[in-house]
């Protein structure tokens, strides 16, 4: 069948050109933003006199009936047509007639489909930011629950020094805090309305764009029409700050995975978010947390795709660009994916504080505390810091830790030395001093989670 386009060209085109052509599998997902930003067009073409307000009611409800019934499955969405646009105009014109012909007046699809997927990303930021934020709730929850479980905090995945799981698991919210922020950001530049910048140049019709933008959402309008039809820089920044958000996914599942392991068994995970092994009945393995480890790959490549499709493209509009859809939806459906899974998983999940003790017993992870008891006696830190090696390798040689190291042993070294050096040593206690704003004192982590709680509600 000949194009809608067909103009200087027959639009006779091969099969296999239409089918190479077609973008319609993937961009159909934007039929309803398509119908609301046609629905604008229409009223502002009404209101400028460019058609007439009757022609544009007609055009409105038609439109409105079209996304009636791709809703409710009566209209389906035709896989011949070369893209949602020509779809929605084609059924349009085929139920109203010739008015239908009339929408496409002032405007590109260069422009409509900039406008379509900025419309379509914003609501995926706002439905992103919603999970997000349960996932920030939960975690909370959860370190509410274990603020005082004294458990060995890692550097190097070295034992280094006790802290609580409360306040490890805080640490996380305060980067998804930070995504949050960052979609919120993105959210601000891709808001402004590309409508009306029509093929690359404007147009010469007197149309309104601020009408448009302000029925549509929008905080603006672009304010340079080739920028308008040419810019993808929002969906750029939207798949950085999910690439992000996902590194922060995948370094926590990377620590479910390894606390859930034998080695560690400081948490437990649910039978409902683990899977078992078809050959090993023993096993049950942290499956979710691992896929939301691979995961990220895909939305890093998603990210390195889109970014790649960009370098190099002149000015303005360039077909190319239709290339940069599949890789930023498939990066918030594998994104709210992963979120929800996760957050099942983090909500059912339970810790081992007494695994975690036992970890925390061994490692000498109070050596600090011990240089620490020193200073404050008046020792200077760098002498108090090597004293306190020297004993900790006595305590390794007879098989001690710092709590059992009899009292005149610690005097050989200083006369520093009496006996509250044990409760300086004392695990619970090492942690509980840490009360500096944003360390692991039970009342710190407190803190953190009030003031976390405050931001989300
Ligand atoms: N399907 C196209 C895309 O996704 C719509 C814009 C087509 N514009 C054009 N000049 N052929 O980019």
């Amino acid at each position: 069948m000949a194009k809608m386009w067909a103009g200087v060209t027959s639009g006779e085109t091969a099969k296999i050109a239409d089918d190479f052509n077609s973008s319609i599998s993937f961009d159909c997902k934007m039929y309803k933003q398509d119908i609301e930003g046609s629905m604008a067009h229409a009223a502002m073409l009404g209101s400028k006199g460019i058609i007439s307000e009757a022609d544009a009611e007609t055009l409105i409800e038609g439109l409105q009936g079209i996304l009636r019934d791709l809703e409710s499955g009566e209209l389906k969405i035709d896989p011949d047509c070369e893209d949602i646009h020509m779809f929605v105009e084609q059924v349009l014109t085929e139920r109203i007639g010739d008015v239908g012909k009339k929408l496409h007046t002032a405007r590109s699809r260069n422009d409509q489909v900039a406008l379509d997927l900025r419309l379509y990303l914003r609501s995926e930021i706002d439905e992103i930011s919603e999970i997000l934020k349960k996932l920030i709730v939960i975690v909370t929850e959860k370190a509410e629950a274990y603020k005082d479980t004294i458990m060995p905090g890692y550097t190097h995945l070295q034992r280094a020094q006790p802290v609580t799981f409360g306040h490890h698991l805080m640490a996380y919210t305060q980067m998804f805090l930070r995504d949050l922020d960052r979609l919120s950001d993105c959210r601000k530049r891709m808001n402004l309305s590309p409508i009306g910048s029509c093929a690359l140049a404007g147009t010469t019709y007197q149309t309104d764009r601020g009408f448009e933008a302000e029925k549509l959402g929008f905080d603006g309008i672009c304010m340079n029409s080739m920028d308008g039809v040419s810019d993808r820089d929002f969906a750029l920044e939207l798949s950085g700050a999910l690439s992000i958000l996902m590194m922060h996914l995948s370094r926590f599942s990377e620590e479910i995975v390894l606390w859930s392991s034998w080695e560690f068994k400081f948490i437990e995970l649910s039978d409902a978010f683990t899977t078992g092994s078809s050959i090993m009945p023993q096993k049950k393995n942290p499956d979710m947390a691992e896929l939301v480890r691979g995961k990220t790959g895909r939305v890093y490549g998603d990210m390195i795709g889109l970014f790649t499709v960009l370098k190099g493209l002149p000015l303005a509009y360039n077909k190319d660009m239709q290339e940069d859809k599949e890789g930023i939806f498939d990066a918030c459906e594998t994104v709210k994916n992963c979120l929800t899974v996760f957050s099942g998983m983090i909500e059912s999940m339970k810790a081992r504080p007494d695994n975690m003790l036992k970890a925390a017993q061994k490692g000498f992870i109070n050596a600090t505390d011990l240089a620490d008891y020193m200073v404050k006696k008046g020792e200077a830190f760098r002498t108090a810091y090597k004293i306190s090696g020297q004993i900790v390798a006595e305590c390794m040689e007879k098989g001690l830790v710092l709590e059992t190291l009899p009292l005149e042993e610690y005097k050989k070294y200083s006369p520093l030395f009496e006996e509250d050096v044990f409760d300086a040593v004392d695990l619970k206690a090492c942690a509980e001093k840490r009360i500096s704003e944003g360390g692991t004192s039970v009342e710190s982590v407190e803190k953190q989670i009030a003031a976390v709680r405050a931001l989300i509600n």
